[in-house]
């Protein structure tokens, strides 16, 4: 059932625009923040192996498929899964679960986006100078603990985030995309150099770290690493569906998300490459956790020459790469109140805006915090199972057929990712959920695959 709803959709200007966008969306916080500390903390190279082939065979196919449903229903996602069931269908609960992400994502993701700007502030201004490590943690811990330090920031954030929003898909999104993701690059480009530069040892041995894989694998490494590619492609609430609404008819879909992939896991590896250096050449270890960024990495740029641009420029290129991300993460809410309210761009990005803002307040408390991360890792997974049965059983094949092979000669690779989407990825995915319940415990399924502990 398709309506003939004729109101002219806001478009990319181009293939190039759309990869630049999505690339935007799903390189972030999860990806120079997230990916080095659970590398450094499931134990290196193994780790890193296990989340490549989920990229591979889990992250690229479900991009695939989001891509698809946007682009051919030209819909935000709970009218997108509407197009091919009914309007009170379950099937449009998935679309509900995206909208209901993109609150939660984002009222935790603006949070540690304003740590980092804080950050790159207090590097500038040399706040670092001199600070052994105890006393940068308790930097740390005091602006997790001061309550208007961190909602200013957090506001800042969200207005950054909001004035892009307010420009519109081509003159907003594709637009700060198009100026930012270049300047991430090169950022990152500049810090890999710096690292081989100045910290030769250090970047040695963080090469072998990440690309080694040595035993023994954490018996949670597996759930961690499907986990992580969730996150970082931006997968399971949407996102990639509603950019993908904004894709003309005529571009290769696999092509552009197959850019995505590379592109998301080409910063995660160098990423590592960043971090750990520093460390490494400081003896300490990398499993530092979710502190890592913040309370290991300015102690260690005091150690080195410049180290106060280095800080500066790490900071910057995070803010840089978690403002595309949010603006992705919002969008989700705004495209839907546009398309089934017909209310204005300009306006609705504003009320989001406040919002989300708001709803992020409370996560100033950790506990709160963590729950919402917790929820994020629970729903994403779970939107994946049910996207990807919608593509592979709900969709007619001759849709999905079509949508795979437009703009390219990839008929052959057709049935390979429909058996993904349609047998293994839920599987894969179902045995995740059940894992996150408890009901199958982790040692069994390391068993299985023979991992052992
Ligand atoms: N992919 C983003 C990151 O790596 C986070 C994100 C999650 C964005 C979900 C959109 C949707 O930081």
């Amino acid at each position: 059932m398709k309506d003939n709803d004729t109101t002219a959709r806001d478009q990319w200007s181009g293939r190039i625009g759309f990869i630049l966008a999505a690339a935007g969306s799903a390189i972030g916080l999860g990806n120079i923040w997230g990916f080095p500390y659970k590398t450094g903390v499931n134990g290196g190279g193994l780790f890193v192996l296990i989340y490549l082939f989920c990229i591979l065979f889990i992250g690229l196919p479900v991009v695939i498929a989001e891509i698809m449903i946007g682009r051919n229903t030209q819909k935000s996602p709970i009218a997108a899964f509407a197009q091919y069931s009914s309007k009170r269908s379950p099937w449009c609960l998935v679309g509900v679960l995206g909208v209901v992400c993109s609150v939660v994502i984002m009222s935790y993701y603006s949070m540690i986006a304003g740590w980092t700007l804080n950050y790159c502030f207090k590097s500038l201004f040399r706040c670092f100078d001199g600070k052994n490590f105890q006393e940068v943690t308790q930097l740390f811990k005091n602006l997790q603990g001061t309550t208007w330090e961190q909602l200013i920031w957090h506001i800042v954030f969200m207005g950054m985030t909001v004035g892009i929003l307010y420009g519109g898909i081509k003159n907003g999104i594709e637009k700060w995309s198009k100026i930012l993701m270049p300047i991430l690059f090169l950022l990152m480009i500049g810090l890999v150099l710096y690292s081989f530069i100045f910290l030769f040892q250090g970047t040695v041995q963080s090469l072998r770290f990440t690309f080694l894989p040595k035993g023994p694998l954490k018996p949670e490494a597996i759930f961690k690493a499907v986990g992580q590619a969730f996150f970082t492609l931006s997968l399971g609430m949407g996102t990639m569906l509603t950019y993908g609404s904004y894709l003309d008819k005529k571009s290769d879909i696999p092509k552009a998300s197959v850019w995505i992939c590379g592109l998301d896991t080409f910063i995660a590896l160098i990423a590592c490459v960043v971090v750990f250096p520093i460390i490494f050449q400081n003896n300490a270890e990398p499993t530092g956790g979710p502190g890592l960024v913040f309370e290991s990495l300015p102690v260690l740029f005091n150690t080195i020459p410049g180290g106060m641009f280095f800080g500066a420029a790490f900071f910057l290129l995070l803010v840089f790469a978690a403002l595309t991300s949010a603006i992705s993460i919002t969008e989700v809410s705004i495209a839907f109140v546009i398309d089934h309210f017909h209310f204005s761009r300009k306006k609705m990005s504003i009320i989001i805006g406040i919002l989300v803002c708001l709803a992020g307040f409370p996560c100033i408390h950790q506990t709160y915090f963590g729950w919402m991360e917790y929820l994020t890792d629970l729903a994403l997974p779970l939107g994946g199972i049910f996207i990807s049965l919608f593509v592979g059983w709900k969709m007619p094949k001759k849709v999905t057929f079509e949508e795979f092979t437009i703009g390219n000669n990839l008929a052959k690779m057709y049935p390979v990712w429909l058996f993904l989407v349609r047998v293994f990825i839920p599987i894969i995915l179902t045995i995740f959920m059940l894992n996150m319940f408890n009901i199958i415990p982790t040692e069994s399924i390391n068993a299985f695959f023979g991992f052992g502990n």
